[in-house]
């Protein structure tokens, strides 16, 4: 169905997210020719630039590599600078935005969230959302439950849920919806996907990178916020959740909501025991010396926030009771990567000249990043004279078995607002269920005053990190490999 034509307002226009993610997907599915041809980009920053000098802004980040596909994107942005908590700023907006119905109009928050309330109602109150207007909320939603409710609550008295697309980007990743294909098209996961047969799920999303000219939002956010209440949960959401009935928004998100609601919440001891947080100290980065996360440039040199948190999450329900979920995030690690990884139990009996023990539990990996693919853990037959195992890897590289362009997580994520399709954005009540788990974790720290534990950047993590999966006779996968 082709799309129908869109004037996008993207407010936090020179920000960092716009001019890293948001402008170069939007210039990448111009070159691919997505775009409806008359659809309008009108950035709003705060910045004083005019469209042209804003226009070479972008191309410096962009640097396209042809002219007259650089021509195509660029004549459809424009850029106006004011006040978007300011009612009376918007009329270069209202002159921009075309009038005709058949227009569909996006509004696109990449603002603090403390910024939304304020421009919905300045949108409203300038009569500028029609009846099939969309809006866009960046995250972080909110800083706890009660700011994201009230988010939800202004948002929602002047926009109706179907119009509003909350972006969590790990959703638009395509193993994210691989993983959806996986598990409900194909059925031998099926029976195994379930207590009986699963030992454990671990999620890491670890990140090289340090916090970057991002300490200013960073030291008030913190990686629980930042990163598990949203990207990590989602995930769990899409490994733990319960067939839907189809992909349409509402049945995927109800089997999400369903999950959030079945996690464990956290007593004073689970908070004690199931919770590691960390912070970077200075160290070695790829070969790179770095400095830790208080000397950081601007930093509060005696910040408590974390920039690395582990949880183990449990889930009351018949098919996960007794699976821990550990879940794990932070910067400055030993290695740039996202993946699940599914463990299997253990072989109960050997009937090989080999002790069970030397069997490596089957398992299987989901890569989210740097590559995309799966990693299913067997054990095989050594060649040779006797019947001696060893772990073996089947690697299905999704890159190289469909040899096709991949697409970012925005570009998809964009398409989807375009065309209207919310499966992969949040529900208003999996955001509250997602904060309602994490604000007892949130309320303890605070009450609590201790500073997080210290790891070097370039490793894995404080030391309690592996005490902690280490209770549970556990190891985290990269501890637990074999040496080949
Ligand atoms: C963002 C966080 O949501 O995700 C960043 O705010 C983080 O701190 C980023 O670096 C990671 O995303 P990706 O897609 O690069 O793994």
């Amino acid at each position: 169905m082709p799309l129908a034509d869109f004037d996008l307002a993207l407010f936090g226009g020179s920000g960092d997210l716009a001019m890293r993610k948001l402008l170069p997907a939007l210039y990448a599915l111009c070159r691919e020719n997505r775009l409806p041809a008359t659809g309008k980009v009108i950035c709003i920053g705060r910045h004083p630039w005019n469209t042209e000098q804003f226009i070479a802004e972008i191309e410096k980040e962009i640097r396209p590599a042809q002219p007259h596909q650089w021509h195509k994107f660029y004549t459809r942005i424009s850029y106006i600078s004011f006040d978007a908590t300011d009612p009376a700023g918007y009329a270069p907006l209202i002159e921009a935005l075309r009038t005709e119905a058949s227009i569909t109009r996006i509004f696109y928050l990449a603002t603090p969230p403390n910024m939304f309330s304020r421009i919905c109602q300045n949108l409203h109150q300038r009569n500028l959302i029609t009846k099939y207007a969309r809006v866009v909320l960046e995250k972080p939603l909110g800083r706890d439950l009660q700011s994201a409710r009230q988010i939800n609550a202004e948002v929602g008295r002047l926009f109706d849920e179907s119009q509003i697309f909350r972006i969590d980007h790990y959703l638009g990743k395509e193993a994210v919806q691989n993983l959806l294909a996986l598990r409900f098209g194909n059925v031998m996961f099926e029976p195994l996907w379930r207590r009986e047969w699963m030992s454990d799920v671990q999620i890491t999303i670890a990140e090289e990178i340090g916090v970057g000219n991002r300490i200013e939002y960073y030291d008030k956010s913190g990686a629980l916020r930042d990163m598990l209440q949203n990207h990590l949960l989602q995930l769990l959401c899409i490994v733990a959740m319960e067939p839907p009935v189809s992909v349409s928004a509402d049945a995927v998100r109800d089997e999400k909501l369903k999950v959030l609601r079945s996690l464990k919440r956290f007593n004073q001891d689970r908070l004690v025991q199931n919770i590691v947080r960390g912070q970077y100290r200075a160290g070695y980065v790829s070969g790179n010396a770095v400095p830790g996360y208080r000397n950081e440039p601007d930093a509060d040199t005696n910040s408590h926030t974390e920039t690395y948190v582990a949880i183990k999450a449990e889930i009351d329900s018949w098919r996960w009771s007794g699976v821990p979920f550990y879940l794990r995030t932070g910067k400055r690690m030993a290695d740039q990567l996202a993946e699940i990884v599914v463990r299997f139990k253990s072989l109960p009996h050997s009937i090989f000249a080999q002790p069970s023990s030397s069997f490596l539990a089957n398992s299987l990996v989901i890569r989210l990043q740097p590559d995309e693919g799966l990693h299913l853990n067997l054990m095989a037959k050594t060649p040779g004279e006797g019947i001696r195992l060893r772990p073996v890897d089947l690697e299905l590289d999704f890159r190289e078995s469909f040899k096709m362009p991949r697409m970012d997580a925005y570009e998809r994520l964009l398409m989807d607002v375009l065309r209207g399709q919310l499966t992969l954005f949040m529900r208003s009540d999996e955001l509250e269920a997602a904060w309602e788990w994490v604000e007892p974790i949130l309320n303890f720290w605070e009450q609590e005053g201790s500073p997080p534990a210290p790891y070097a950047a370039g490793s894995w993590g404080p030391a309690a990190a592996s005490a902690l999966i280490g209770r549970d006779g556990l190891q985290w996968r990269e501890e637990a490999l074999p040496e080949v």
